[in-house]
Formats: structure tokens, sequence, C-alpha cells
């Protein structure tokens, strides 16, 4: 039985200001969901707040993985839960390479109830698994002994989070690209990865974005509209052709009210430093 994400009505403040009204999205394993919107719409909050963020308030509304409430779990048992957000750990981390770090990250997931300085999960069977996984990906072995995002390319720590999705096998993945400026290269890393999990159905995917062109590589099997802190259209890939072709004028006048919200979410939306967990 695949595991189900599901999102229901779902509300989320910031600092005592709303700014998503009710959204409703389910996704199964071994789907790809793209969630597009202009600027400002709403898209990071949604992560941010499905990632358990402290200043991201959840004021109604349901997330459930699988049936557990995922709102009531703290941010790494929601990971454990089998919630991946790809911008948990966007900075470098002094002095842990990738392999040190993915290996750490495997054992928290693989093993709960591990207690901090119990055993990691055993060298041998490690180097192993991430050698097949690099292999697979296609991957320079060397790239496992770098510092973890220590002058990476957008593209290099693309392929540090693609091979942390790889080496932890999560049942959903939550993949913001918004902000971070992607180059061509970090945009073939991101869909060839996400191509490959979805092939394998075994990841639920969710790809954030407002370009289009990640959509070129990706082809999600649905689509939504995220305008004004709400989903106002669902479809499938052809949505991506339609704004790509039209933009988001006729969202805007077929849905008034959202679109009022959108503005002033837009006059409020300067980029945003990422905040820090
Ligand atoms: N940390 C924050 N503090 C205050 N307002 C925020 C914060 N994060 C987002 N917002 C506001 O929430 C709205 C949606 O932002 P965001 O979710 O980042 O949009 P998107 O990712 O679609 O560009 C914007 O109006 C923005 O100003
Ligand atoms: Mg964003």
């Amino acid at each position: 039985m695949s595991k189900v994400l599901s999102i229901h009505n779902l509300h989320v403040a910031i600092a005592g200001k709303e700014i998503l009204k009710g959204v409703d999205l389910t996704i199964r394993q071994g789907e790809v969901h793209a969630l597009m919107g202009p600027n400002g719409s709403g898209k990071s909050t949604l992560s941010y707040a499905l990632m358990g963020h402290p200043s991201y308030e959840v004021t109604e509304g349901s997330v459930t993985l699988d049936g557990r409430d995922l709102l009531a779990l703290e941010p790494d048992e929601r990971a454990k839960a089998g919630l991946f957000l790809a911008f948990q750990y966007p900075t470098a981390i002094p002095g842990v390479t990738v392999a040190s770090f993915l290996r750490q990250a495997v054992t928290n997931i693989r093993h709960p109830d591990r207690k901090e300085g119990e055993d990691l999960i055993p060298m041998r069977d490690f180097r192993k698994e991430l050698r097949e996984q690099m292999d697979e990906l296609g991957m320079d072995q060397e790239f496992a002994r770098r510092y973890l995002n220590e002058g990476f390319s957008g593209g290099e720590k693309k392929r540090a989070e693609v091979l942390q999705l790889a080496m932890l096998r999560p049942a959903f993945a939550i993949l913001d690209e918004t902000d971070s400026g992607l180059d061509i290269d970090a945009v073939r890393v991101v869909s060839e990865g996400v191509n490959r999990f979805a092939a394998k159905h075994t990841t639920g995917i969710l790809v954030i974005t407002h370009y289009q062109r990640i959509l070129n590589y990706i082809k999600p099997g649905f689509v939504h509209i995220l305008f004004g802190g709400r989903i106002v259209e669902n479809g499938g890939p052809e949505l991506v052709d339609v704004l790509e072709t039209q933009g988001y004028d006729w969202v805007r006048e077929k849905y008034p009210e959202a679109a009022r919200d959108e503005d002033e979410m837009e006059k409020q939306h300067a980029p945003l430093k990422q905040l820090a967990f």
C-alpha cells in the first residue's frame, strides 16, 4: 500500500498575519506534483509549515502522513515519519564531509530509537551502499569526501541533496527550488534525480517552483497553482504550458478574491533571508 500525504484546509500565519488561507493537497507515494505560483503567493510558507518551522503558525486545518498527525510531531520526528525537505540543511557545516553527514542522517532515519552517542550504522555497510548509490547517480566517489556545502556550486548542492534522497529514501520529498537561483546544471541534476525517484515509485515528490524551466525536465503528473495563499487550480502537465504562454492574468481574472490577497502579499514580499532553523 502506498502512503499518502494529505493536507487539508491548511491555514498558516507568520507573526499573526495569515499567509496560507486554506490549502488542500493530497500526494501519494510515486506521484510527482508541481506547485507553481508567483513570487509571494505562499509557496515557501507551505514548505516551512510542513517542516515545522516555529515561526510558521498553523491556525487551522490538518496535515497527515499515512493517517498520522504530522503537525503534532517535532521537525526531526517528521523526518523519521518519512518527510524529507530539501533545504533543511542549507548551510555549510564546518568539518563535516558529505559522507559523514549522510551516515548520521541515515542512522537517524533508520534507527529512530537510537540514543545520542550510540553506534552509527556500520561503516562498511554504509560505504558500500553509498558507493552503489553514487555509481547509479553517476557521481564521482570523490564527492563524498568533500566538506558539505563548503564552496559547493549550485549544481553540487543539488547533487548532495539528490544523494541524500537516494540514501534516505523518504516516503515524501518536498523540493522548494524557488529562491535558490538554480543554474542550468543544477536544474538538470534535480530533474534527473526527481525523474529517477519517480520511476522507482518509492517517493512522492512535491516540486515547488516559479520557474517553468525546471518543468521542461521534470514531467509532473499533477500541477497546482497557488495564488493569494490558496490553491486555485489543479490540473495535469498542460497547466505548465498554459502558465508558460499566458502567465497568471487569467488566474487573476478567474479568482478575484485570491487576486486581492495576492496583490497585498506581493506588496509586502521582499526576498527573505533563508530563516535559520
Ligand atoms: N519570515 C517571514 N516574515 C514575515 N513575512 C513573511 C515571512 N515569510 C514569508 N512572509 C510573507 O508571506 C508571503 C508569502 O511568502 P513566501 O511563502 O516566501 O512566498 P513564495 O515562496 O511563494 O515566493 C509574502 O507576503 C511574504 O512577505
Ligand atoms: Mg519561496
